[in-house]
C-alpha cells in the first residue's frame, strides 16, 4: 500500500518498499541508470521522445524473471507511483473497470493538461465521473456504428467522403499528369491532413469551409494549438514566459481565434440539421458542445491522419499489398470497414496499422482507490491509490512474447497484414488478440466507425490511382499527441494508370 503523504512516501522510496502487491506486482525501475535512450520522465529536453521515455521503463527488464519484466514502476521524489505496463491482459484489465463508479480508475489528466486548456475541461476526452457520463451518453448515439451505419445513412457519408477524397487525389493526379514527369517526389502528410479535416467539417458537421481555407488558415492553427498543448503540459510556467518574451502570445491567440471560428463552421449546421446534427438531439445549447466539437476536430483530425499516414507509410515500403489492396477496391462502389468479406486485405493492412504503429501510443489512468484488478488468465495486482497509469501500447504491441512468431507466425516488430490470416487459422481473432488501437472498455473511442470510413476510403482511393514507394529505406515514429511516420510520407508518386 502506497503512503498518502509525501514524507511517508519518501520514507517508503529510501527503505525500498514495493507499494504494489499480487502475483503480477510491477518491479522497480530507477530514476538514473546506465545506457538508457531517455530518463523515465518526461523533461523539458526529453518531451518529444516520448516512445524512449517509455523505453527506458523497460531497461534491463530482461533480468526479471516473472511478470515484473513487462509491468514496471518508477516510485521517486516522494512522488506517487508511476506504472508503466505492456502486458496485456493488464493493460485490458485496467481499461475494463475504468468508469465513473466508485473505486474504478479515471483517465489521468496529467498528460493532458495543456488539451484541457486549449479545448475546455468538460469535454468527453479530459472529464471523468459525472461530467464524463453525461458527454457520453450525449455523444454515443450520433457516433455509433448502428446509427452511422444504417444503410441509408451509411451510404450518405460514404458517398460524400469519396467524393471529397476522390476530388482531393484527382487534384493531385492532375498535377502528377500535367508534370510530365513518370514520377513526382511528395510529402503525403500535410495533403492528408486537409482531406481528413475537410471529411470532418463538410461532411460529417455538415459546415461550409473552403478548402483553400482548410489549408492555409485552419490546419496551420490546429497544428500549432496541438504542438502547444504538449508543451503547455509539460513546462506551462516556462512556455508562457517564453512567449511573452518572444512575441508568441500574439500569434497563439490569432491561431485560437482561428480554432473558435472552426467551432463555429462546425456547429453552424446545426441548425439547419445538417450532417451529423441530424441524427443529434439534445437541448444543449451551442456553447455547451463547444469542449466536444473542439476536442472532435483537433482529437480526430490528429488521429485520423495519423492513422492513414502510417497505413500508405507501411504500403510505400510494401508494393504488393498495394497490388492487393488495388485488385480489391479497383471495381468498389462503397466501402464498408466492418464487411471484412469485401476488402480483406485493406482491412488486415488497416488492423496491422493500428497493432504496429497505434495512433494513440499509451493511454493514461489513474488508481482513485487501492484496487485489485485480474488478467483473463487470473493473475492479480493491487494498485495503490494515487498511482499514475501509463497502459503503454506501443511497446506492448512490439513485444515478441504476445505478438512474435510463436503465437501469430511473425515477428512482432515487423508490418505483416498476413499475421491476421494466420491468427484465424490458429482459431485467434482480432477479438481475442486485443491490440488496442481504439482503446477498450468503458472510454473505448466514440470515433472508430466514423475514423474507419474516412481512413479506408483515403488509403482505397489513393492505391486506386497511384503507385507510391518510400524515398527512405526505413520510417520511424514522431511522437506528440499522436504518433506519425517522422519523415511525413516522403513518396515518389507515380499514376497506376496514364489515362
Ligand atoms: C481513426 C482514428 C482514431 C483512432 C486510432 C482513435 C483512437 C482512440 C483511442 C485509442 C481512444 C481511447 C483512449 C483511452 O482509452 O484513453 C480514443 C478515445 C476517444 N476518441 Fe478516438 N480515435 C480515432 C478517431 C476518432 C474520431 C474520428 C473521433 C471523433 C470525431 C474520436 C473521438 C474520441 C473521443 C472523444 C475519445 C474519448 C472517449 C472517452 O474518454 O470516453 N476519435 N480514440
Amino acid at each position: 500500500m502506497t503512503a498518502q503523504t509525501w514524507p511517508g512516501r519518501i520514507l517508503q522510496q529510501l527503505k525500498g518498499v514495493n507499494p504494489f502487491e499480487g502475483d503480477c506486482a510491477p518491479s522497480r525501475v530507477s530514476l538514473f541508470g546506465p545506457g538508457r535512450p531517455a530518463m523515465p520522465v518526461p523533461l523539458p529536453w526529453n518531451y518529444k521522445e516520448p516512445i524512449k521515455i517509455f523505453e527506458a521503463f523497460y531497461s534491463e527488464a530482461d533480468r526479471e524473471a516473472g511478470w515484473g519484466k513487462h509491468n514496471r514502476y518508477l516510485y521517486a521524489g516522494g512522488l506517487p507511483p508511476v506504472l508503466v505496463t505492456r502486458d496485456p491482459g493488464i493493460i485490458k484489465a485496467i481499461q475494463s473497470n475504468t468508469g465513473d463508479k466508485p473505486g474504478q480508475f479515471d483517465r489521468d489528466t496529467s498528460p493532458t493538461a495543456g488539451i484541457a486548456r486549449a479545448t475546455g475541461e468538460d469535454s468527453l476526452l479530459y472529464s471523468n465521473g459525472s461530467i464524463w457520463r453525461r458527454q457520453k451518453s450525449m455523444v454515443a448515439k450520433p457516433f455509433s456504428r448502428s446509427n452511422l451505419f444504417q444503410p441509408q445513412k451509411f451510404q450518405g457519408f460514404e458517398q460524400t467522403f469519396r467524393k471529397t477524397a476522390m476530388q482531393r487525389l484527382e487534384a493531385l493526379r492532375a498535377a502528377q499528369k500535367s508534370s510530365g514527369k513518370e514520377s513526382t517526389r511528395v510529402e503525403l502528410d500535410p495533403e492528408i491532413k486537409v482531406v481528413m479535416l475537410e471529411m470532418l467539417v463538410n461532411n460529417f458537421f455538415g459546415g461550409k469551409a473552403s478548402y483553400d481555407e482548410l489549408r492555409d488558415r485552419f490546419i496551420p492553427a490546429l497544428v500549432y494549438l496541438i504542438d502547444h498543448m504538449i508543451r503547455d503540459t509539460v513546462a506551462p510556467k516556462a512556455q508562457a514566459i517564453a512567449r511573452k518574451l518572444s512575441g508568441g502570445e500574439k500569434i497563439l491567440q490569432i491561431y485560437k481565434a482561428d480554432f473558435e471560428k472552426l467551432t463555429d463552421i462546425a456547429l453552424s449546421g446545426r441548425a439547419e440539421g445538417l450532417g451529423l446534427w441530424n441524427e443529434f438531439h439534445s437541448e444543449a445549447p451551442d456553447e455547451a458542445l463547444r469542449s466536444n466539437i473542439r476536442v472532435f476536430l483537433a482529437g480526430a483530425m490528429e488521429a485520423t491522419t495519423s492513422f492513414a499516414s502510417w497505413a500508405i507509410s507501411h504500403l510505400s515500403h510494401h508494393p504488393e499489398w498495394q497490388t492487393k489492396i488495388y485488385e480489391e477496391v479497383k471495381d468498389m462502389d462503397v466501402y464498408d470497414p466492418d464487411d471484412f468479406t469485401k476488402a480483406p486485405n485493406l482491412n488486415h493492412v488497416l488492423e496491422e496499422t493500428l497493432r504496429l504503429t497505434p495512433s494513440l501510443y499509451f493511454f493514461p489512468r489513474r488508481a482513485t482507490a487501492d484496487t485489485w484488478v485480474e488478467t483473463s488468465d487470473k493473475r492479480t495486482m493491487m494498485i495503490p491509490k494515487g498511482t499514475h497509469i501509463r497502459l503503454d501500447v506501443w511497446h506492448s504491441n512490439r513485444c515478441e512474447e504476445f505478438w512474435g512468431e510463436d503465437v501469430t507466425g511473425y515477428p512482432a516488430d515487423i508490418f505483416a497484414p498476413e499475421r491476421w490470416d494466420s491468427l484465424k487459422e490458429r482459431g485467434l481473432s482480432a477479438k481475442s488478440m486485443l491490440h488496442f488501437g481504439f482503446g477498450h472498455g468503458p472510454r473505448f473511442c466514440p470515433g472508430r466507425s466514423l475514423g474507419l470510413l474516412e481512413v479506408g476510403l483515403v488509403v482505397g482511393a489513393l492505391v486506386k490511382i497511384f503507385k507510391f514507394k518510400a524515398v527512405h529505406s526505413e520510417t520511424g515514429p514522431s511522437a506528440g499527441v499522436s504518433t506519425k511516420p517522422a519523415d511525413g510520407v516522403m513518396v515518389d508518386l507515380r499514376l497506376r494508370n496514364n489515362g
